[in-house]
């Protein structure tokens, strides 16, 4: 009797312990693999007023979660890219007296088409499409 209590208190202080474990350990191991949440996908965003860009310069646009860089070559004439850049994801810039698109983090530069022209990025920028609707510059993915 005695030898059959204690197998009976063995198996709840071992079903309590195998309960306390699962309870710990589960939260920590969805935390460490979340659920794959699909990425809003987004194709074409308002990217400001014409007048708000001065020619010769450029500004980084929300593309979605994404940083986008749109540029105003000139009077009419906008270009626009991803602004990550290709070698370890950082953002880009325009530089207005190079005329170039820039990488501060390892010094990356691209041309006015996103094409690398020095430093370490392995691939040019991707570029958006632009369209002027009346005032207001429209960026959108590339078909
Ligand atoms: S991340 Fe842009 S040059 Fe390295």
């Amino acid at each position: 009797m005695t030898q059959e209590r204690r197998s009976i208190a063995r198996w709840l202080l071992g079903g309590g312990f195998a309960a306390s474990a699962v309870s710990f350990l589960y939260p920590a191991l969805k935390f460490m693999n979340p659920p794959a949440v699909p990425e809003a996908s987004v194709n074409e965003v308002p990217a400001g007023k014409v007048q708000d860009l001065k020619p010769n310069s450029g500004k980084i646009v929300k593309f979605g979660s994404r940083p986008a860089l749109l540029i105003r070559v000139g009077q009419t004439e906008f270009r626009a890219f991803s602004a990550i850049c290709t070698h370890l994801n950082c953002t880009v810039q325009f530089q207005e007296t190079t005329h170039q698109i820039w990488c501060a983090c390892h010094n990356g530069f691209y041309d006015i088409n996103g094409k690398v022209v020095s430093g370490p990025p392995p691939r040019p920028l991707e570029e958006y499409d632009v369209r002027l609707r009346g005032d207001d510059v429209v960026i959108s993915k590339r078909a």
